[in-house]
């Protein structure tokens, strides 16, 4: 499979950055028994990945914006164009050896996404797609699940966390998707979440508390795949919200009629401890 020269920048900068990460989850899977633990170590990985994400991207394309998660947003001197970079998706399960996690880099365009890449150097796994040119996984060509059967679907969801999000509205989504979907799942890398709608192995996907680096790539794999993406509402701040539904056309709107019913369930509930 041929790709443009710009996924090619992607892609060499996400091997080169993929090679860093697969190093170090080899120490991190030593840190486990120390002590200390690997949790500073991780840090440094997820820094030195993004500096290496930014050098080769700088590098390739001199003019662009960059937004990291790490190093924040740099300004570029081409006002139309910004890379979008989370250098380590899923660094949970990185910090404990899972080797499901992810480098996404996403290419911007006058506010709409023109480019995406999902590589998961664990497993080799790379997802890439362009506008109007659909998506790939290691150049074989994806299409979104045709299911359209809740009973068979398997949806995959975040979970809010130390704090953070709205506890009483997810116990409520999920007790819907328990007594509607085959399986719910908590796979911790966003990023390879719609990777995975995208591949058709996940019929749907919903998460709330999100970031543009978690969002932006796997949102046009979705679109190119055949997929259809959201805010949890059914419209298009998924940006501005920070929150994404996702599915193939049936599985999506059925996802959306399931959470917006446990929103209204979780808005007559009072706040959780
Ligand atoms: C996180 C992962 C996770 C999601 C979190 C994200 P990080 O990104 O995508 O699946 O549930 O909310 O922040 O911190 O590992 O880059
Ligand atoms: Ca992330
Ligand atoms: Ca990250």
């Amino acid at each position: 499979m041929l790709h443009s020269a710009v996924i090619n920048v992607m892609v060499k900068a996400a091997r080169r950055a993929g090679r860093s990460l697969k190093r170090d989850l080899g120490e991190v899977e030593h840190l486990q028994v120390s002590l200390k633990g690997p949790r500073n170590f991780v840090t440094a990985a997820d820094r030195r990945a993004e500096a290496i994400l930014l050098d080769e991207l700088v590098k390739a394309r001199p003019g662009y914006g960059f937004l990291g998660e790490e190093g924040g947003a740099r300004a570029g001197t081409d006002r139309s164009h910004r890379w979008i970079v989370d250098p380590l998706d899923g660094t949970t399960n990185f910090l404990h050896g899972i080797p499901h996690f992810a480098i996404s880099i996403a290419l911007e365009r006058d506010g709409a996404i023109i480019a995406g890449l999902v590589y998961n150097p664990a497993n080799e796994e790379l997802f890439v797609a362009e506008h109007g040119k659909g998506a790939f996984l290691n150049d074989q060509r994806l299409r979104v699940a045709a299911r359209s059967n809740l009973a068979e679907a398997v949806v995959a969801c975040g979970l809010p966390h130390y704090g953070r999000g709205d506890l009483v509205l997810a116990r409520r989504e999920i007790a819907a998707a328990q007594q509607h979907f085959a399986g719910l799942r908590r796979y911790g890398a966003a990023t390879l979440d719609l990777a995975w709608i995208a591949a058709g192995r996940l019929d749907a996907y919903w998460e709330r508390d999100l970031s543009p680096w978690d969002l932006a790539a796997g949102i046009i794999l979705v679109r190119e795949a055949g997929g259809f993406v959201s805010d949890c509402s059914g419209g298009d701040a998924i940006f501005a919200k920070g929150e994404i539904a996702a599915g193939n056309d049936s599985m999506h709107g059925q996802l959306l009629r399931l959470i917006k019913e446990a929103a209204k369930e979780a808005a007559k509930e009072p706040a959780a401890p």
